[in-house]
């Protein structure tokens, strides 16, 4: 008999479902052999600007505190400062005043979106996504007795409200928005997200349940030309916002977010005593101390997100060259490629699984689409230099060439 449960293991070793962590680990084994220099890595959403010098203040003044107690635990949903400050943030972004005791403090939006399914989810109750997707998602539900059930956007990859809203069945616990998208870029228009919230309401008015709306917007600040992340607190009431510091303030290995309900949420005190419980029984305890202190210090100092709109044009620049199709992206830092129509291999077109093997050939390192609920695609994280965008053009072309 296997130590390991059967359903983990199958889930572990799933290709689909471990591909960008793979490719993340077979780059650094390439980078080994033929130098850094030589390989070209979007695998990862790993961003690699430097935080904003207000955070590195704000991490020195924590760190000279001699206060006592200050690295001990606390109140489960986190200091009542941050979560103050977390419903401060929200409340301007969502023009609807958020209450301190609808926030929980969380170990990343990886750790929040956990501890709101936990709250949320029967067996085999349903979490409805937009495809494509981060694929965590579909862990994280399972995590918690749920199914992910992806529904296909639109051709540009915007929001299908119709298509959600048929989709819509009495199982439906959740409806999981992410915008800008990981892995298109997409920012949901407005019209779009307020269709989806009508649904919504509709179809808890004829069947008694009103799902819960969770957008998860880690990257909400990081988009371009002008566009803004709709707010969804005033055009639905069940609705919850899932955010982090990793992808804004450039700290994904602090692990510090939060979940802001609704104050307008049915049942807003039950669901947020669940996800503190969520927070002490998944073993997170509390969001990690010294960095609720530092984001409560630095959440409004401001970044530059323009290297990233910057490395964006060169991309797009250079898949052109390369003759390889693209979506533009609106927002965050990754780029979906259309996977080219086969010449020279034999085999099936806009296999994406195959052409990022063919990729890893010329030391490109990409995600395959498949991965994301969006097959004959591939995904370029351009949280890279200008340097390894531009160093990518003669290898992109040679594979274009040669696929
Ligand atoms: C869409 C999306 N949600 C959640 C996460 C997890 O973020 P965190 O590192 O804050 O847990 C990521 C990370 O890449 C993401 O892309």
């Amino acid at each position: 008999m296997p130590l390991v449960a059967p359903a983990l293991l199958a889930r572990m070793t799933d290709p689909d479902a471990s591909a960008i962590r793979r490719m993340f680990e077979e780059g650094a084994a390439l980078k080994k052999r033929h130098g850094a220099d030589a390989v070209f890595d979007f695998s990862l959403g790993n961003p690699d600007l430097a935080p904003p010098e207000g955070v590195v203040r704000a991490i020195e003044d924590a760190a000279r505190s001699r206060e006592s107690g200050r690295h001990g635990y606390m109140p489960n949903a986190g200091y009542p400062f941050a979560r103050a400050a977390m419903a401060e943030k929200v409340s301007r972004e969502q023009g609807v005043t958020v209450l301190p005791e609808g926030v929980v403090m969380s170990a990343g939006a990886a750790g929040a979106l956990n501890c709101v399914l936990k709250a949320l989810l029967s067996e085999g109750d349903e979490v409805l996504v937009p495809a494509p997707f981060f694929p965590e998602y579909a862990h994280y539900a399972r995590n918690h007795g749920g199914v992910l059930r992806p529904v296909p956007s639109r051709a540009d990859f915007s929001l299908d409200s119709d298509a959600l809203a048929a989709a819509l069945s009495p199982r439906t616990a959740a409806v999981l928005l992410n915008s800008p998208n990981n892995p298109t870029g997409k920012v949901y228009a407005e019209r779009d997200v307020a269709a989806l919230a009508e649904a919504l309401a509709r179809h808890g008015e004829r069947t008694g349940r009103f799902p819960c709306l969770i957008c998860d917007e880690p990257y909400r600040d990081i988009v371009y030309g002008g566009r803004r992340v709709a707010p969804v607190f005033p055009l639905y009431r069940n609705a919850a916002v899932v955010s982090s510091f990793a992808k804004n303030l450039s700290l994904p290995g602090e692990r510090l977010g939060y979940i802001a309900l609704n104050p307008a949420m049915d049942d807003f005190a039950a669901v947020s005593a669940a996800c503190v419980f969520a927070t002490r029984i998944l073993g997170f305890v509390n969001a990690p101390a010294f960095f609720q202190r530092v984001v409560s210090a630095s959440w409004e100092c401001k970044a530059d997100y323009s290297p990233y709109e910057k490395r964006r044009n060169l991309l797009a620049g250079v898949l052109d060259s390369a003759g390889i199709a693209y979506a533009l992206p609106e927002g965050a830092f990754y780029l979906f490629c259309a996977v080219p129509e086969r010449k020279h291999t034999a085999g099936a077109d806009r296999d994406d699984a195959a052409f990022c093997e063919h990729l890893k050939k010329h030391l490109v390192l990409c995600a395959p689409g498949k991965s994301f609920g969006g097959a004959g695609w591939f995904r370029m994280a351009y949280c890279v230099s200008e340097r390894t965008i531009a160093g990518s053009a003669p290898a992109l072309k040679a594979a274009r060439e040669s696929w």
